[in-house]
């Protein structure tokens, strides 16, 4: 059955109804439709278009085709184009007339601009709860760690040693603005676009701020044409998945080489890892390499979006109902990365040795000796050099160069004395470093108090 039959003469061809239909997949914001109508119903009824009986058959049809499909007791039948039309003539076919007066005053393009609006909305909320959950993990991580030494890698080569709890703030800065990301995103989308009708509102007296309010929104979009032509919050919701994905794909690499035999900073739990049919010694990382892989068709959707919007004339145009598959997809993959993540990372073990261990063997106190050079008064150009100098000699003997004798120092530069090797050791290279964002216990517990307070920053604050 179709809602707009009325003005053609031949019945639809299946491939045709095929291509055109949306129904296999936006039956996914069913519950936001509904919502939706019962908003517009409502706002209906109060401003006298139709009566209080027919609203209230209307309301209580809404309800039952609810619970039924909450339930899964409705099945979704084929012959409809999409959930618009599909809920409108279910209940139509329960309550008669009454349900025929639904659409007053609105269009299926300010409909599903409502719909795909308030989908986005409440996936924006669960989303952000996912990562919240993840910044506690990794806070928790951070407080356990001030002391766990490790080396700071540039170039994927070891370069100054830092603290795991260090390392771990550094994605904690990155989850913490996708927060934020999304917070600007949820305030910036926050009007309704229903009552823009098809394209140039109605004439019907709607009041478009009572739909609003009962909506939870700030207020009604400002323009007809935008409200049923704009997509950017989904564009803006897909980059921002995408930067979440990227984000989590940079840390499941770095988990894969930790976990790899060379490395073995880390132990998988059992539950995150896999084995081999073949090869009985294997433990794999697949959860964060599936967390990486999966990154690839977040992005695509963020590009496929971007292309199907680039050649859009105003207003409404069919090529928006392709907004839909791949936000789903984007949605619920970013969701289940972000879930499995957390798994991952709050199950896992720091071997906290090797880590010391790789650190110290790295020459990652070469610029501390530096240092201590220049803060006896040689240029650091020359400090440079004569550390250089160390560092080869220690090369040559497969030693550290906390290894090297007082008179193998002082062999190539007077300058140094006895206290050098206090001065290049791992706890005082990382303690001394202690200016603001540095990974000195100090420096890194007024970062973690900062953390916690910026952790507690919630969707809806105005802050
Ligand atoms: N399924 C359509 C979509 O997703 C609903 C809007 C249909 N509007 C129309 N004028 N054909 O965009």
């Amino acid at each position: 059955m179709k809602l707009w039959g009325g003005r053609f003469t031949k019945e639809e061809n299946q491939l045709v109804h095929n291509f055109n239909e949306s129904l296999s997949y936006d039956r996914k914001f069913y519950r936001q439709d509904i919502q939706g109508s019962m908003a517009h119903v409502t706002m209906l009824a109060r401003q006298g278009i139709v009566s209080k009986e027919d609203e209230k058959a209307i309301l209580d049809g809404l309800k039952g085709i609810l619970e039924e499909l909450d339930a899964g007791t409705l099945a979704f039948t084929k012959e409809h184009e999409d959930i618009h039309s599909f809920v409108e003539a279910v209940l139509t076919q329960r309550i008669g007339e009454a349900g025929k007066r639904l659409h007053t005053g609105r269009s299926r393009n300010d409909q599903v601009a409502l719909d795909m609006k308030l989908y986005c909305r409440d996936e924006i909320v669960e989303t952000d709860r996912l990562v919240k959950e993840l910044l506690e993990v990794l806070l928790k991580i951070m407080e356990e760690n001030l002391d766990t030494y490790m080396p700071g890698f540039t170039h994927l080569q070891k370069a100054q040693p830092v603290t795991l709890a260090h390392h771990v703030g550094a994605y904690f800065e990155m989850f913490l603005r996708d927060r934020s990301r999304l917070k600007d995103l949820y305030n910036r989308m926050d009007q309704c676009p229903l009552g823009a009708g098809a394209l140039a509102g109605t004439t019907y007296p709607l009041d478009r701020n009572c739909t609003a309010e009962l909506l939870g929104f700030a207020g009604p979009t400002w323009n007809s044409m935008d409200s049923v032509a704009d997509r950017d919050y989904v564009v803006e919701l897909l980059s921002t998945l995408s930067m979440i994905a990227m984000h989590l794909s940079r840390f499941s690499e770095e988990i894969i080489i930790w976990n790899s035999n060379e490395y073995r900073f880390v132990e998988l739990d059992d539950a995150y890892s896999t084995g081999s049919s073949i090869m009985p010694q294997k433990k794999n990382p697949d959860i964060a390499e599936l967390v990486r892989g999966k990154t690839g068709r977040v992005y695509g959707a963020l590009v496929s979006l971007l292309t199907t919007m680039k050649g859009l004339p105003l207003a409404y145009n069919k090529d928006l109902q392709e907004d839909k598959e791949l936000t789903f997809d984007a949605i619920d993959t970013v969701k289940g990365c972000l879930a499995l993540f957390t798994g991952m990372i709050s199950t896992i073990t720091f071997c906290r040795d090797v880590m010391e261990a790789s650190a110290r063997k790295g020459f990652t106190n070469a610029t501390d000796a530096a240092d201590y050079l220049v803060n006896h008064g040689v240029p650091f150009r020359d400090a440079h050099g004569i550390v250089g100098q160390l560092v080869l000699l220690c090369i040559d003997r497969g030693i550290a160069l906390d290894d090297l004798t007082l008179e193998e120092f002082r062999s190539v530069s007077p300058v140094f004395g006895e206290d050098i090797y206090q001065a290049i050791s791992m706890e005082t290279c990382v303690r001394k470093r202690n200016t603001t964002g540095a990974p000195g216990q100090e420096a890194m517990k007024e970062a973690i108090e900062a953390c916690r307070r910026r952790l507690r920053q919630e969707l809806d604050d105005k802050t």
